[in-house]
């Protein structure tokens, strides 16, 4: 358990005596003592009395002998604590003591659906797939540490209107050879050649529309190119999510075609609970709230007028699928901000059509653009989106040549295996230390620099610890008593407390720069305890509890640093 929480929990009884009713004793870090709590001054306006008053009061019935060395009023009415050494090396024995490191299994799990990644097929995997991939990755980590069942939906683009080009185009190429082609990752001039193609060729665009036609009347010999095209860049993604070291695996793909035969019946059910409307011919649903600039209901269009269903319709089959099927009670897509209007818009109208109720709710996990230096979209030299391998290329190739002139003894089997870990390290963490809601710049510089907030810092300090025990020569014994003195060991010791508590609040929010920036922190009180506390140098049981303080830190790191995708080499 956190201290905020224990001491929440031991001031709570207190205040309520005093209030005379439940009172939240408002428990936080101090820079004037170790926390200080602020309830005091609020309670004392509404009773009307003095705050200083009402804190001694509080402090008198508090119970708080074992947890605190000192508990004093200050200020207007502050109640300033000071954490006993004892019960915060105690705290420290118990984690140590603890494979989970301090975190419970979940009391309530979720079934999860995690929607992410979704590429789309015969097109190259851009940045913002990156962002998907990374962030949905990392709350499926965290989900699954935490005991949630997490099914993994990867919402491939493999079914519309731009599979009769494609398909055409390929039959152009001669088919199954151009088709393995993909695998190989050249999908944008694939793609684009189609698209040019299309764009100038009146005879290309009649046989893709009728191409279209074929495909979705189930002729065989086109279903067959369409199987090419999604298997070959299936196979494709799966050399990119190997590079990226993402859990995805072939067996999470769920793309959009996988959910056809569930259109029709999810728009049946929607007409039947009367809730479509025509509107210049088109099927739709005017979920209740959705309203566009103007004030008018906006429509969620469910089957065009040509008959066909789109993009919404998939996704409402979806829900109604997850919910009703899989059985899923905590629906996340990890979808750029762009796509936000749509996604309220498919979740009131599945709530509407009693697809999306208590207890299951979905969750938008939107995300911002990755830029350029220049503060604008990422763009290459050329213009065009970035291409994603090249990007975690260009991330892996730079880190191998830092970690050799780092480390010239590093054997080239040993480099390029740091060099992989700390180049995509870089990458996930840069991507996930951000504010997920904001844009972030993408610089180099800044995300392999082994100072400050980024993967090689922490990455750093894991191996440091990792060459203490090298060196050390002694195993670790997590159940050697710990004593904390120097303040750089209580400083390192409330970070390593604080790690439940972080890991819970992201769990809610999945806002994963709480994580690394509570990484960082520990890193950085690891570094100011190691530098001011000698460890293999001192003596008997202080050199003991040390060695604690420096393995559960070690673990903390790996462990936080796992669950975001990232790896810990033993040596950099
Ligand atoms: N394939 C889409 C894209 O590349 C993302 C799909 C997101 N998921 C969903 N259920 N709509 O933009």
């Amino acid at each position: 358990m956190d201290l905020e929480k224990l001491l929440t929990d031991r001031l709570a009884p207190a205040f309520a005596t005093v209030a005379g009713g439940p009172v939240d004793p408002v428990v936080r870090r101090s820079q004037r003592a170790d926390f200080q709590s602020d309830a005091a001054l609020a309670l004392a306006r509404r009773l009307g009395r003095p705050p200083r008053t009402i804190a001694a009061e509080v402090l008198d019935r508090a119970d708080l002998a074992d947890l605190c060395a000192a508990a004093e009023v200050s200020g207007p009415g502050f109640l300033n604590l000071t954490v006993a050494d004892g019960a915060l090396a105690g705290l420290v024995s118990a984690l140590a003591a603890d494979p989970r490191l301090g975190v419970p299994r979940t009391a309530t799990p979720d079934t999860v659906v995690i929607d992410y990644s979704a590429p789309n097929v015969a097109k190259e995997m851009h940045v913002g797939h990156l962002r998907s991939t990374v962030i949905g990755d990392a709350a499926a980590r965290l989900l699954e540490w935490l005991g949630h069942r997490v099914l993994r939906a990867n919402h491939l683009g493999d079914w519309g209107t731009p599979f009769g080009m494609l398909i055409e185009h390929l039959v152009d190429l001669g088919g199954a050879e151009a088709a393995h082609e993909l695998s190989m990752g050249d999908l944008d001039s694939f793609y684009k050649t189609a698209r040019a193609k299309f764009d100038a060729d009146e005879a290309f665009r009649e046989r893709s529309r009728r191409r279209v036609v074929a495909l979705q009347g189930g002729d065989e010999a086109t279903l067959r190119l369409w199987r090419l095209l999604v298997e070959q860049s299936e196979r494709y993604f799966l050399t990119v999510y190997d590079l990226l070291d993402v859990t995805l695996t072939e067996r999470d793909f769920q793309g959009e075609s996988s959910y056809n035969d569930l259109l029709a019946p999810a728009v049946e059910e929607l007409d039947r609970l009367g809730l479509l409307r025509t509107s210049d011919g088109a099927a739709c649903v005017f979920p209740p709230g959705q309203v566009g600039r103007d004030g008018e209901p906006l429509p969620l269009i469910v089957r065009k007028s040509d008959g066909g269903y789109g993009y919404p319709a998939t996704d409402l089959a979806a829900i109604r699928h997850r919910t009703g099927t899989l059985g899923a009670t905590r629906l996340l897509y990890v979808v750029g901000l762009p796509q936000r209007r749509h996604f309220e818009m498919v979740y009131a109208a599945a709530a509407q059509a009693g697809w999306l109720v208590a207890p299951a709710r979905a969750e938008h996990v939107g995300f911002g653009s990755i830029l350029g230096p220049d503060g604008r979209m990422l763009r290459s030299r050329a213009g065009e989106s970035v291409k994603l391998v090249g990007l975690l290329e260009e991330a892996v190739a730079r880190a191998t040549a830092l970690a050799r002139e780092r480390n010239p003894e590093l054997g080239e089997a040993e480099a390029a295996e740091v060099g992989r870990a700390v180049g995509i390290g870089a990458i996930k963490y840069a991507d996930l230390s951000s504010d997920r809601h904001k844009d972030y710049v993408l610089d180099w510089e800044r995300m392999l620099s082994l100072d400050g907030n980024t993967a090689p810092y922490l990455q750093y300090a894991y191996s440091r610890i990792r060459s203490i025990f090298r060196r050390a020569a002694v195993p670790v014994r997590p159940d050697a008593p710990v004593s904390l003195t120097e303040p750089a060991e209580r400083a390192l010791a409330f970070e390593l407390v604080d790690f439940a508590a972080v890991v819970t609040e992201v769990e809610r929010s999945l806002e994963f720069h709480h994580l690394a920036g509570y990484l960082y922190r520990l890193a950085a009180a690891f570094s100011a305890f190691y530098e001011r506390c000698p460890v293999l140098r001192a003596d008997g049981p202080v050199r003991e509890s040390r060695l604690v303080l420096c393995d559960l830190t070690g673990r903390v790191l790996r462990q936080g640093l796992h669950l975001l995708g990232i790896r810990s080499p033993e040596r950099l």
